[in-house]
Order: C-alpha cells, then sequence, then structure tokens
C-alpha cells in the first residue's frame, strides 16, 4: 500500500492541498509529515541531498527502502488513478547524497532538532526503534507496577524518552545521534548504549523476573490493579487459577474479569470491533436518527487489535443524546448481548473545564455519562465482518444461559455507590433455551449461574469489553481527542496546553486561563488550531 509525503518545498501551498486532495480521493494514504509509515515522498527537489537536508536526517540511509520521486510520477499516478510503476523518468538523482553518505553517521553530529511535545510531531505504530522502545517500555511497565500507583514519574520519564525514539525518522545507529534530543535521561541513555553495543540490555531480561511475570498476568484481570496484584503474590499466588478459586471480590469487574480471563486476554481484533460497532450503530440509530458514531481508542489510531472497543456517541442537536445510552442499553439487554457492565452517570458541570485534572499514568478521568461493561459476540464474527447481526445474534442468544446478564447478580449491573441502572432484568424465562432450562433444572434455581459457570458452558461467544460514552455535541471534538488518545499523547498535549498556552484541555473542552473563555471546536481539527498546533492525525498519535 502507499503511503504517500508530498515535501512542500518549491511547491505553492495551493498547489500542494490540490496535490493532497487529488491523491486522497484516488484512496492514497497522503500524510503531511515524515514517518515510518511513509513509502513514497513526491518532490521538487531535483537530488536526495536535498530531501535528506528538508527531512532533517541524518543521512540517506532512512530513504533506502523508500521510493523518492519526481512531480512527474504524482502526475502520471493521478491521471492513472492509482499509483504507477516507477520508471527511470521518475527518479531523482542520488548521486551527490550517496557521496556524502560515506560512512559519516559517528561524525557526532546530529543536524535532527525533534519538537519537545508529542503533539508537535507524527509518532506512527511502524517506527524504526523499536528493539529500544521495547525495552524502554519494559522499564516503563516494570516502574509501573512497582513503584505506588500515585507516583508515575519514573514510568513516565521512561515513556517519554521511548515516544521521542518512536518520532525518529531514522533507525539509531549511535549514541551521538541523541545529542539534541530531549527527554532521554542518562538511566534511558544507558539502556540505549547497551543494546547499541550488546544487542540488548542486562538490566531489562533481569527485570522481567518471576514476579514481574506475575505482576504482569495479574494486572490484565480486568479490575484488578497493582495493589491487591501484588497481595496475590504475597500469598503466594502465581496462577490465575489459583486467583479465581482463592478470590471472593464484591466488585463485579474483578468477578467476571478473573471467569472471563481467557476470553478478555485474547485480543479484540478489528473484524470483531466492526461487528461491535455495527451492532451498537443499528440500535443506537433506531433509538436517535441522525447519531453520530465513533470508534475511538487504538482501532482509531490504526491499531489491528486492542484490548476493548471504545465507542464515542453524540447528536448535533444539543440535548438529544441525553437518555440515550440507558435505552440503547435496554436494547442490547433485550437482544441478550450484554453479560455485565456499570452505567455511570455524567459528573460534568463547567467548572470541569478549569479544574485541574490528573495526568497520571493510569490515564486521564472524565465526567461523561459512560457505560464500561462485557458483551458477547459470535466467534464466527471474525471470520465474517459482514454477516448479518441479526442472524448471529439468535445464534448467541441460543447458547446462552439467560437473555440478560443482569440478574445473574444484580450487583453486576451496577456497584452498590452508583445509579441503579434503568434497564430492568427483562422476562428471562422468554430468552431461556433448552440448554440453559436444562442448567437451570440442574442447578435449582435460574438466578445461581456463576460468571465461572457461564464462563465454563460450551459456548459459541466470545466475551469483550466495551465502552460506550455519550458526549454532548459542543464537547464532542474534544472527546473525541481524549478519547482516542493514547494516553501519553493526551498527557503530552494537555501538557504542552497548560504550560505552553496557559490553557487547560481535556476531553470537555479548552479553557483559555489568561483570557477566561472556552474555546469551541467544530471539528477534530478545530481542536489542534485552537492550540496553535498542526493537525496531527489520528494514526500519527502513537506514542
Ligand atoms: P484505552 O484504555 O481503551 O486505550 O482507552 P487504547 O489506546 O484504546 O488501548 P487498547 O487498544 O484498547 O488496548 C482509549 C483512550 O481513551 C482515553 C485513554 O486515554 C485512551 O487514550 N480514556 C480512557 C479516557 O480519556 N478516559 C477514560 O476514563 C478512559
Ligand atoms: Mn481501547
Amino acid at each position: 500500500m502507499v503511503c504517500l509525503l508530498i515535501l512542500p518545498s518549491k511547491i505553492q501551498k495551493r498547489r500542494l492541498e490540490d496535490m493532497k486532495t487529488a491523491a486522497r480521493k484516488r484512496n492514497i494514504t497522503v500524510v503531511d509529515s515524515f514517518c515510518s509509515s511513509v513509502t513514497h515522498i513526491v518532490t521538487e527537489h531535483e537530488n536526495l541531498d536535498q530531501v535528506v537536508k528538508t527531512l532533517k536526517l541524518a543521512d540517506s540511509g532512512t530513504l533506502d527502502k523508500i521510493q523518492v520521486l519526481s512531480v512527474a510520477w504524482f502526475t502520471d499516478s493521478m491521471k492513472a488513478g492509482a499509483p504507477v510503476p516507477v520508471e527511470e523518468k521518475h527518479m531523482i538523482k542520488r548521486e551527490k547524497a550517496d557521496r556524502d553518505n560515506g560512512g559519516n553517521e559517528n561524525s557526532g553530529r546530529n543536524p535532527l532538532i525533534l519538537p519537545e511535545y508529542a503533539c508537535q510531531r507524527a509518532t506512527c505504530l511502524k517506527h524504526f526503534n523499536h528493539k529500544f522502545t521495547k525495552a524502554l517500555e519494559i522499564l516503563q511497565k516494570h516502574a509501573e507496577l512497582r513503584d505506588n500507583e500515585r507516583d508515575s514519574s519514573r514510568a513516565l520519564a521512561f515513556r517519554r524518552a521511548s515516544c521521542v525514539l518512536k518520532s525518529l525518522p531514522f533507525p539509531l545507529t549511535s549514541m551521538s545521534q541523541l545529542k539534541n534530543l530531549t527527554n532521554i535521561g542518562d538511566h534511558c541513555k544507558r539502556v540505549i548504549q547497551e543494546i547499541l553495543e550488546d544487542g540488548e540490555c542486562r538490566e531489562v531480561n533481569e527485570l522481567q523476573d518471576d514476579w514481574f511475570q506475575k505482576m504482569v498476568v495479574f494486572t490484565n484481570i480486568f479490575g484488578i490493579g497493582s495493589a491487591t496484584a501484588k497481595k496475590w503474590i504475597e500469598k503466594g499466588w502465581s496462577t490465575i487459577k489459583e486467583a479465581q478459586e482463592g478470590y471472593i471480590s464484591s466488585d463485579w469487574r474483578v468477578r467476571w474479569g478473573l471467569a472471563f480471563h481467557t476470553d478478555l486476554n485474547t485480543p479484540v481484533n478489528l473484524q470483531e470491533a466492526q461487528y461491535i460497532q455495527q451492532i451498537v450503530r443499528k440500535e443506537a440509530e433506531t433509538i436517535l436518527p441522525g447519531i453520530i458514531l465513533q470508534i475511538t481508542g487504538g482501532f482509531r489510531r490504526g491499531k489491528e487489535e486492542g484490548h476493548d472497543v471504545d465507542i464515542l456517541m453524540t447528536h448535533p442537536e444539543e440535548g438529544k443524546e441525553v437518555g440515550l445510552l440507558a435505552r440503547l442499553l435496554q436494547r442490547l439487554q433485550n437482544k441478550g448481548i450484554i453479560l455485565c457492565g456499570n452505567l455511570e452517570k455524567s459528573t460534568y458541570s463547567d467548572e470541569m473545564l478549569t479544574l485541574d485534572s490528573k495526568l497520571s499514568a493510569k490515564g486521564q478521568l472524565d465526567h461523561f455519562e459512560k457505560w464500561l461493561g462485557i458483551i458477547k459476540i459470535p466467534h464466527s464474527c471474525s471470520e465474517n465482518p459482514a454477516m448479518d447481526y441479526s442472524g448471529s445474534l439468535s445464534i448467541i442468544s441460543s447458547c446462552v444461559h439467560k437473555g440478560t446478564g443482569c440478574s445473574v447478580d444484580n450487583s453486576t449491573c451496577c456497584t452498590a455507590s452508583e445509579q441503579p441502572l434503568n434497564y430492568q432484568p427483562l422476562n428471562l424465562d422468554e430468552s431461556l433455551d433448552l440448554e440453559s432450562k436444562a442448567k437451570k433444572q440442574k442447578l435449582g434455581t435460574e438466578n445461581e449461574i456463576s460468571p465461572m459457570e457461564l464462563a465454563k458452558l460450551d459456548r459459541n461467544w466470545i466475551a469483550r469489553r466495551v465502552d460506550l460514552i455519550v458526549s454532548p455535541y459542543d464537547q464532542y471534538f474534544y472527546a473525541l481527542v481524549g478519547w482516542t488518545g493514547n494516553k501519553q499523547f493526551n498527557r503530552d498535549i494537555r501538557t504542552y496546553a497548560q504550560r505552553e498556552l496557559g490553557m487547560k484541555l481535556s476531553s470537555h473542552g479548552l479553557y483559555d486561563l489568561n483570557k477566561n473563555c472556552a474555546l469551541p471546536a467544530r471539528s477534530e481539527k478545530e481542536v489542534f488550531q485552537n492550540m496553535k498546533l498542526q493537525y496531527i492525525e489520528p494514526w500519527e498519535r502513537n506514542c
């Protein structure tokens, strides 16, 4: 697939925009800044050396696998309606840059200066420095798990360094290339140096000990944080099975998280995410025509897998979205696809715009009305995403114990401190099928099947974590940025707003603390414009 960067040098702004539009119309991915996804560069420059300089690259090695082409190739491709094969006449001169590139990369000169904040640069999923970033993110994870949950400073330092390396437009080959880069502290430098010299880092290898492995397994359970995981290890537990057998929790997330651990730790793929979106969209549109619904989170950033599906909803007519979520959940429950979940009321008020929010490692809490829960989808949906879901839902409901998850245990729907759900358990007997009737008889009562027993049933569905978020339209584009993430991108753009602009950014809006006013946005691009930032595409926010 072609991912095109058109270098702006020597091209008038208007023409550049026209070129981008023309390419996008032909389904070619066009990016605005250089990143590792780029496969083709089109330029008015005559030789590679000038391109290397414009891109502020250390040398031309980075461009080895990229087609650097003249505008002639672009014009031919636009005429053909698709990228044409590269011919001699499309190439630009390479001699000068090749001659200059005489193994001089360790000269100590580093011409690359990255902007300080991740919101000022592109950070793509694919990049040149995975072996370093993987190591740094193990250090980050270890710090998150070891340190007190309130002190995330060590973890964040590793993450910031990793994020810088992800933005580098070349593979790191010498320490001198780090010279002008911010956010890479001495500890990170030691790790990088060792990897450069030995191909691996001893500290990182040693960190991944028994304790670390167990902590990772336990904290991957829905509802379990590092404090509980540490207690389990102190008790001598090392497997999920031990926790399933020995832990009694009043938290619905933990009960379901433990029971459906295998399902929930199988990554959600893109087809499944689209399938879930399709179900939610159909029901939501029936309730509220004109609804705007968007998958956010990792999938919007171009990831092919995730741990959950995040869906953000709004309606362009202010106020129409009120009450939507409860009705939507009722319908999903009628379909028999909700296993458990919790509806949180909106806690938003205008002062949230100016109040200090936490920019912690745990992420960014907001005040939207939302539902966090677990639904069931057929195993088969990822093989055949185009399948009409109404058909597949009958597959599901014919194999589950009962129509809804609520009756399994009322507290699975809402925790005591939170508002009870508007949706009530329906007439369960109606949705019981033969298999579950048999089960019911065996158990004596229909209400006694536990999440664990449910998980053990022979079933043709899989449990998936879903977050449904509802935003008023005037906050929607800020919510979209916040829920697209990633977390590190949010941290950076919020810090940038605060430190550089004296503005407070959250998923609810942007507030100018000097002028004492909120800045509205009617598109995601306007969110960036309001902060004087170049637009960063969702897939460039993988910090
Ligand atoms: P996720 O935790 O789902 O992250 O939150 P993700 O990037 O999609 O990761 P995977 O692919 O599921 O594993 C999605 C985004 O929503 C924001 C997070 O900061 C993240 O960027 N978020 C999450 C909030 O703004 N508020 C929350 O309460 C939770
Ligand atoms: Mn997600």
